[in-house]
Formats: structure tokens, sequence, C-alpha cells
């Protein structure tokens, strides 16, 4: 077809496809919940600058696939790429700051990157996450990823693991930088050009190099744990101890870097069997001590992750499906459509799901489009019933139907369907 068709990389979200990923995100939320997070929204654009500080100007993200445009006021913004950065300026922006320590917060929205579009990667995505602001602990470490787990063991994902790693901080950081350099200064002859850039720019990122991890170059790579100050070991130590409190089993990955440069000590993805390559993780996550002063605010650690929704919705096997609608009720021309219209309206304040067809159409032609639509039964408002001040309620699955009173509609019809349930239930 020549009509105008969506742009490269977003998806329409279709009324079942949403249904599922906003189940999804509710089982999501009412985690995040248990454990004391509530839920904050931000806008979708920001100042470009709150990414470039927070997110670096070394990153993927920020070079090559940010959103970024001019407003008629000539201020450059951007659509959001990720909610962390957003999240630590609302908390310094607001009360929040001023609520006991630590604040959590949980948070969901479409994200956008100018990526190259694949299967589970997307220009205009969905992300639920949660960040706990305000304190170092690294218990608080193993809780955030304790929200995550919980929430996919809940949905019934399974073939998940947890990849662990400690990349350091600011203390211990330098000298590791300066170990790979080392190590990887005999080798540059022999790797591709954008590695020999990343060495350069971030040299923590030839870690996560898929190039390099297929030609084997990364064996003998210095590993980031073997270099850590003693109070990242220690750190490191009780965010292993808390997880083995909450049962939670991982992987220690000595390549995991993690895209964003906002990351100390604590880096954490998850990955599913089924997703591959470049876009294997359901949620990615860690500490973020120094990001609050990247963004011009005072020091406020802070830890999260956040999970790609189209990802976890494609991967979770135990979402129920909604009902589908319980009942159409039909106008049968020459009646009045009138009386179909204030019968569905008073049926649906007793919170039953409601079709209405009040159309000019046939009733033989509104009962095929209501098995159609797979309602359960129908309400039959013809001349002759509403000469007797009824409705025929008739049940679609074995065609029995009664006349309910008009008048006592309310009650009528709940009782019709719990008793239709229950003689159903009775000869199965
Ligand atoms: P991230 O690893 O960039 O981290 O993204 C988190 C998750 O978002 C990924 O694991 C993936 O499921 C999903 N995602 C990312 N890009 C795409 C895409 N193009 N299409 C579909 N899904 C995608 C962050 O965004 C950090 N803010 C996480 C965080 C929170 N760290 C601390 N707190």
């Amino acid at each position: 077809m020549a009509g105008i068709s969506r742009p490269r990389g977003t998806d329409d979200l279709l009324p079942e496809p949403l249904a599922r990923m906003a189940r999804v995100l509710d089982a999501g939320l009412e985690v995040a919940s248990g454990f004391g997070y509530r839920q904050v929204e931000t806008p979708i654009f920001e100042a470009t600058e709150l990414f470039v500080r927070g997110v670096g100007d070394s990153t993927d993200v920020v070079t090559r696939e940010m959103y970024t445009f001019a407003d008629r006021g000539g201020r450059s913004l951007t659509l959001r790429p990720e909610g962390t950065a957003p999240v630590v300026r609302a908390f310094w922006e607001s009360d929040l700051r001023q609520a006991p320590l630590p604040v959590r917060l949980s948070y969901a929205g479409a994200m956008f990157r100018y990526d190259r579009p694949g299967k589970g990667r997307y220009r205009q995505f969905h992300q639920f996450g949660v960040e706990a602001i305000g304190d170092s602990e690294p218990e608080l470490d193993a809780e955030v990823i304790a929200v995550a787990w919980r929430w996919l063991q809940g949905l019934g994902v399974e073939g998940i693991s947890l990849q662990l790693n400690s990349i350091g901080d600011q203390e211990c950081r330098p000298a590791y930088r300066q170990a790979l350099l080392d190590y990887f200064e005999p080798l540059a002859s022999q790797l591709p050009a954008l590695d020999r850039e990343r060495l350069r720019r971030n040299p923590l990122r030839v870690l996560d190099s898929k190039e390099l991890a297929a030609s084997g170059l990364l064996e003998g790579a210095p590993r980031t744990v073997d270099h850590l100050c003693s109070s990242c070991r220690e750190a490191f130590e009780r965010v292993r101890l808390a997880l083995t409190a909450y049962g939670i089993p991982f992987q220690m990955n000595h390549r995991l870097v993690r895209g964003l440069d906002y990351y100390v000590r604590t880096a954490f993805e998850v990955w599913h069997e089924q997703l591959q390559g470049a876009q294997n993780s359901l949620f990615g996550g860690g500490r973020y001590d120094g990001l609050s002063e990247l963004l011009g605010y005072p020091p406020a650690p802070g830890v999260g992750f956040a999970a790609g929704l189209e990802r976890v919705a494609m991967l979770a096997p135990t979402v129920p499906a909604g009902p589908p609608p319980a009942l159409a009720v039909l106008s049968a021309p020459p009646a009045d459509p009138g009386a179909a219209i204030a019968a569905a309206d008073r049926v649906r304040r007793r919170g039953i799901q409601v079709l209405c067809d009040a159309g000019g159409r046939s009733l033989r032609a509104k009962l095929s489009w209501a098995e159609r639509a797979g309602v359960r039964g129908v309400l039959i408002l013809g001349e002759s019933e509403l000469e007797r001040r009824t409705v025929t309620a008739r049940l679609l699955a074995d065609r029995t139907q009664v006349e309910l009173p008009l008048r006592a509609l309310e009650e009528a019809v709940p009782a019709w369907l719990e008793g239709a349930k229950a003689v159903g239930e009775g000869t199965r």
C-alpha cells in the first residue's frame, strides 16, 4: 500500500500486545511497590546536556543514537534514551531530596535510540526501571536486582542468567585502565579500527567488543575484579552475600562493563538464552555514585536497573489474557435504538464489559457480528421486547434464552450471567 507508514524501528502497540505489555508492567510495578518503590514519571524530552554529561559523550548512545533537535526557542532537546539521568535530575529538582534516604523510585515509559532496528531492538521502545537514590550500601545493589528477579520469576520467565561484575570506582579505575592499555598496546596492530578508537576514548569498552571476543585476544586481558581497591572489593563481597541471602544465582562476567559511562562498582545484566547478540539483555543496571555530580548536583550515590518491556513481554509465558467482552446489546430495527444505548449503559455500570450495536443493520447481521466478537451473550431489544418492557438475553454457547425485566436490568443481568456460569459448570 502506498499510504504513509510508521517510522522505521517503531511499532504500533495493538490491543493484544499492548494489553500483554501492560500486564507485564503492572506485575513489575506491584513487585517494586512491595519493596517500597513508588512510581514517578519524567518528561519524554530533556535538555541534551543531561545525557551528554550523565550518560557520557564517548558512549554509543550519546555519539550515535540520540534523537536531538532544536525547539522553536533554539534550545537543544533530546528524546530521552534512558531514564536514570532524568530520575536523578528529578530527585534534585523536587522535595524528594528531603525524604529519608534512600529514595526508592520506579518508572516506565517510552525511550528513544537511533539504533539499527532488529528483533527486540527498536528506535522507540519501553522500559520499566527502578532507582534507589541517596545510599551507597551494597545491600541496596542486591535489592534492585531482587526486584527485577522476583518480577521475572513471577511472570514465569525461564532460561535467564544474572551476569555480574564490579568495575571499580574513581580510586581503582585509573590503575586498571593503565593495565588494560599496557596489555593491548603490543596488540594494537591486530585490533579492529573501532576497538583502537575505543581504547583511545574509553578503554573499558574494549572488554565487551564482539570482534575481540571472537579473535581470542580478550582471553589474557586483565580483569576488573583483580584490580579493585579494598573498599570496592569489600562492597562487591557484600553484594554477593546479599544476593545469596535472596537466593539469586549469578554468573561472574569479567567482560561486563555496560555501555553507559556513569557506572561504578556493581554492573549487572540479565540475559535470556533466546536473545542473541547485541540485544541479549532483558535488563541492565548498576551503581552510579558519581552521576549526580556529573549533572552539576551535590553527591548522591544511587543504584538501579531498567528492563526492556518489549523483550520481557516477548518471553513471559504466563501472562493471563484479558477476558473478551462479556455481552453485546443489540437493537432490532425498527425498534428505538435509544433503548439499547440506555440498557447497555446501565449494564456497564455494574462493571460488566458491554459492546453495543444500536445501528440500522438487521438483527441477523448483528447476531453474526456478535458471534465473531466472541461475547458470551447478547441482549436483544426489539419492538416486541420494548412492548413487554423486557430484553431477550441469549447465551451464544448453547443458544438458550430467557426474558429479563427491563426495569431491573442492573440486578437481572449479573444474576443471569452468574446462573449461566453455574449451569455451564454443572454440565461440564
Ligand atoms: P540499558 O542497558 O541501556 O540501561 O537498557 C536497559 C534495557 O533496555 C536493556 O537491557 C534492553 O532490554 C532495553 N533496551 C535498550 N535498548 C533497546 C532497544 N533499542 N530496543 C529495545 N529494548 C532496548 C539503561 O538504560 C540504564 N538506564 C539502566 C539503569 C537504571 N542503570 C541504572 N539504573
